[in-house]
Protein backbone atom coordinates (compact mmCIF):
# COMPACT_ATOMS: atom_id res chain seq x y z
CA UNK A 1 0.00 0.00 0.00
CA UNK A 2 1.02 3.35 -1.17
CA UNK A 3 1.93 5.76 1.79
CA UNK A 4 2.54 9.77 1.71
CA UNK A 5 5.52 11.80 3.98
CA UNK A 6 6.41 15.05 3.45
CA UNK A 7 8.38 16.01 -0.38
CA UNK A 8 11.99 16.82 0.67
CA UNK A 9 14.93 17.94 -1.39
CA UNK A 10 16.27 14.31 -1.73
CA UNK A 11 13.01 13.50 -3.56
CA UNK A 12 13.82 16.33 -6.39
CA UNK A 13 15.94 13.53 -8.32
CA UNK A 14 13.35 11.17 -9.06
CA UNK A 15 10.66 13.77 -9.61
CA UNK A 16 12.81 15.14 -11.85
CA UNK A 17 13.64 12.10 -13.55
CA UNK A 18 9.73 11.23 -13.57
CA UNK A 19 9.18 14.20 -15.74
CA UNK A 20 10.92 13.71 -19.29
CA UNK A 21 9.44 15.71 -21.56
CA UNK A 22 8.03 19.42 -21.55
CA UNK A 23 4.51 18.10 -22.40
CA UNK A 24 4.76 15.77 -19.05
CA UNK A 25 5.62 18.88 -17.34
CA UNK A 26 3.07 20.65 -18.60
CA UNK A 27 0.99 17.83 -18.02
CA UNK A 28 2.03 17.10 -14.51
CA UNK A 29 1.68 20.99 -13.29
CA UNK A 30 0.32 23.55 -15.81
CA UNK A 31 2.03 26.49 -16.24
CA UNK A 32 3.46 26.79 -12.85
CA UNK A 33 6.75 24.96 -13.13
CA UNK A 34 8.70 25.55 -16.09
CA UNK A 35 10.96 23.76 -18.36
CA UNK A 36 13.13 22.41 -17.53
CA UNK A 37 12.30 21.83 -13.76
CA UNK A 38 15.10 22.14 -11.18
CA UNK A 39 15.38 22.20 -7.72
CA UNK A 40 15.22 25.77 -7.35
CA UNK A 41 11.83 25.65 -8.02
CA UNK A 42 10.85 22.88 -6.21
CA UNK A 43 12.52 24.75 -3.22
CA UNK A 44 9.79 27.10 -4.06
CA UNK A 45 6.85 24.95 -3.47
CA UNK A 46 8.67 23.84 -0.41
CA UNK A 47 8.58 27.13 1.12
CA UNK A 48 4.81 28.38 0.15
CA UNK A 49 3.27 27.47 3.71
CA UNK A 50 -0.35 26.92 1.52
CA UNK A 51 1.18 24.00 -0.30
CA UNK A 52 1.24 20.53 1.63
CA UNK A 53 3.57 18.53 -0.94
CA UNK A 54 4.06 14.80 -0.25
CA UNK A 55 6.11 12.08 -1.81
CA UNK A 56 4.41 8.42 -2.30
CA UNK A 57 6.41 5.55 -1.27
CA UNK A 58 5.63 1.81 -1.98
CA UNK A 59 8.05 -0.47 0.17
CA UNK A 60 10.58 2.31 0.91
CA UNK A 61 10.72 3.42 -2.48
CA UNK A 62 9.72 6.80 -4.25
CA UNK A 63 6.48 6.07 -6.41
CA UNK A 64 4.74 9.40 -7.27
CA UNK A 65 3.92 13.02 -6.03
CA UNK A 66 0.80 14.56 -4.78
CA UNK A 67 -0.01 18.19 -2.98
CA UNK A 68 -2.71 19.60 -1.58
CA UNK A 69 -2.86 23.31 -2.01
CA UNK A 70 -5.36 25.25 1.03
CA UNK A 71 -7.53 27.74 -0.55
CA UNK A 72 -9.43 28.48 2.14
CA UNK A 73 -10.97 27.33 5.39
CA UNK A 74 -11.62 23.89 5.22
CA UNK A 75 -10.92 24.24 1.36
CA UNK A 76 -7.99 22.71 -0.28
CA UNK A 77 -7.24 21.53 -4.31
CA UNK A 78 -5.09 18.32 -4.62
CA UNK A 79 -2.49 19.32 -7.13
CA UNK A 80 0.80 17.87 -9.13
CA UNK A 81 -0.50 14.19 -9.14
CA UNK A 82 1.99 11.82 -10.61
CA UNK A 83 3.11 8.58 -10.38
CA UNK A 84 6.45 7.35 -11.76
CA UNK A 85 6.19 6.53 -15.89
CA UNK A 86 7.05 3.15 -15.07
CA UNK A 87 4.53 2.42 -12.41
CA UNK A 88 1.46 3.86 -14.51
CA UNK A 89 -1.54 1.93 -15.11
CA UNK A 90 -1.00 -0.99 -12.40
CA UNK A 91 -3.89 0.82 -9.88
CA UNK A 92 -0.99 2.99 -7.68
CA UNK A 93 -2.80 6.36 -8.91
CA UNK A 94 -5.90 5.32 -7.22
CA UNK A 95 -4.02 4.44 -4.31
CA UNK A 96 -1.91 8.32 -4.39
CA UNK A 97 -5.35 10.08 -4.86
CA UNK A 98 -6.77 7.89 -2.04
CA UNK A 99 -4.07 8.50 0.32
CA UNK A 100 -4.26 12.01 -0.04
CA UNK A 101 -8.48 12.35 0.51
CA UNK A 102 -7.64 10.14 3.99
CA UNK A 103 -5.03 12.99 4.52
CA UNK A 104 -7.42 16.04 3.65
CA UNK A 105 -10.35 14.49 5.95
CA UNK A 106 -7.63 13.97 8.68
CA UNK A 107 -6.91 18.31 8.11
CA UNK A 108 -10.59 18.78 8.43
CA UNK A 109 -11.13 19.58 4.69
CA UNK A 110 -14.44 19.28 3.35
CA UNK A 111 -14.13 20.40 -0.27
CA UNK A 112 -11.46 19.79 -2.38
CA UNK A 113 -10.90 20.86 -6.22
CA UNK A 114 -8.33 20.34 -8.43
CA UNK A 115 -8.12 21.15 -12.56
CA UNK A 116 -7.13 18.70 -14.86
CA UNK A 117 -6.45 19.35 -18.82
CA UNK A 118 -9.40 18.57 -21.07
CA UNK A 119 -7.53 15.81 -22.80
CA UNK A 120 -5.92 14.04 -19.97
CA UNK A 121 -8.37 10.97 -19.97
CA UNK A 122 -6.92 8.74 -17.68
CA UNK A 123 -6.71 11.01 -14.75
CA UNK A 124 -10.46 12.27 -15.64
CA UNK A 125 -11.55 8.74 -15.07
CA UNK A 126 -9.56 8.19 -11.76
CA UNK A 127 -11.13 11.63 -10.51
CA UNK A 128 -14.38 10.51 -11.54
CA UNK A 129 -14.25 6.96 -9.81
CA UNK A 130 -12.93 8.87 -6.66
CA UNK A 131 -16.11 11.05 -6.86
CA UNK A 132 -15.10 14.39 -8.41
CA UNK A 133 -17.66 15.61 -9.96
CA UNK A 134 -17.19 18.65 -13.16
CA UNK A 135 -17.76 22.11 -12.43
CA UNK A 136 -16.98 23.50 -15.69
CA UNK A 137 -13.78 24.90 -17.08
CA UNK A 138 -11.02 27.58 -16.87
CA UNK A 139 -10.56 29.74 -19.65
CA UNK A 140 -7.35 31.41 -17.53
CA UNK A 141 -5.54 27.84 -17.36
CA UNK A 142 -6.22 27.32 -20.93
CA UNK A 143 -9.20 24.92 -20.92
CA UNK A 144 -8.52 23.05 -17.74
CA UNK A 145 -11.70 21.28 -16.20
CA UNK A 146 -12.47 21.92 -12.71
CA UNK A 147 -13.26 19.14 -10.75
CA UNK A 148 -14.63 19.16 -7.11
CA UNK A 149 -15.15 16.50 -4.63
CA UNK A 150 -17.60 17.06 -1.37
CA UNK A 151 -16.46 15.67 2.10
CA UNK A 152 -13.36 13.43 1.08
C1 LIG B 1 -2.91 10.21 -13.89
C2 LIG B 1 -2.09 9.19 -13.11
C3 LIG B 1 -1.71 9.77 -11.76
C4 LIG B 1 -2.97 7.95 -12.87
O1 LIG B 1 -2.19 6.99 -12.19
P1 LIG B 1 -2.10 5.48 -12.73
O2 LIG B 1 -1.34 4.70 -11.74
O3 LIG B 1 -1.59 5.51 -14.13
O4 LIG B 1 -3.65 5.08 -12.75
P2 LIG B 1 -4.34 3.76 -12.16
O5 LIG B 1 -3.63 2.55 -12.69
O6 LIG B 1 -4.48 3.88 -10.68
O7 LIG B 1 -5.76 3.85 -12.85
C5 LIG B 1 -6.83 4.47 -12.19
C6 LIG B 1 -7.99 4.62 -13.12
O8 LIG B 1 -7.58 5.43 -14.22
C7 LIG B 1 -8.30 5.04 -15.38
N1 LIG B 1 -7.35 4.66 -16.41
C8 LIG B 1 -6.16 4.03 -16.26
N2 LIG B 1 -5.55 3.94 -17.45
C9 LIG B 1 -6.37 4.54 -18.35
C10 LIG B 1 -6.27 4.78 -19.75
N3 LIG B 1 -5.20 4.39 -20.45
N4 LIG B 1 -7.30 5.45 -20.35
C11 LIG B 1 -8.38 5.87 -19.64
N5 LIG B 1 -8.50 5.65 -18.30
C12 LIG B 1 -7.51 4.99 -17.68
C13 LIG B 1 -9.19 3.94 -14.99
O9 LIG B 1 -10.43 4.50 -14.59
C14 LIG B 1 -8.50 3.36 -13.79
O10 LIG B 1 -9.42 2.71 -13.01
P3 LIG B 1 -9.62 1.09 -13.24
O11 LIG B 1 -8.34 0.48 -12.75
O12 LIG B 1 -10.80 0.76 -12.38
O13 LIG B 1 -9.84 0.88 -14.70
C15 LIG B 1 -0.81 8.75 -13.88
O14 LIG B 1 -1.18 8.14 -15.09
C16 LIG B 1 0.17 9.88 -14.15
O15 LIG B 1 1.06 10.13 -13.34
N6 LIG B 1 0.03 10.57 -15.30
C17 LIG B 1 0.94 11.65 -15.71
C18 LIG B 1 0.74 12.92 -14.87
C19 LIG B 1 -0.68 13.39 -14.88
O16 LIG B 1 -1.36 13.40 -15.90
N7 LIG B 1 -1.15 13.84 -13.69
C20 LIG B 1 -2.51 14.34 -13.51
C21 LIG B 1 -2.48 15.83 -13.53
S1 LIG B 1 -4.13 16.49 -13.25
Amino acid sequence: MISLRRFEPRDDASLISWLRTPEELYLFTGPRLLWPLDTAQLDGLRADESFAPFTAELDGRAVGHIELVSTGEGQARVARVLVAPELQGRGLGEQLVRAVLAEARGRGIRSLTLFVLPDNARAIALYEKLGFEHRGSSEQLHGALLMELQDP
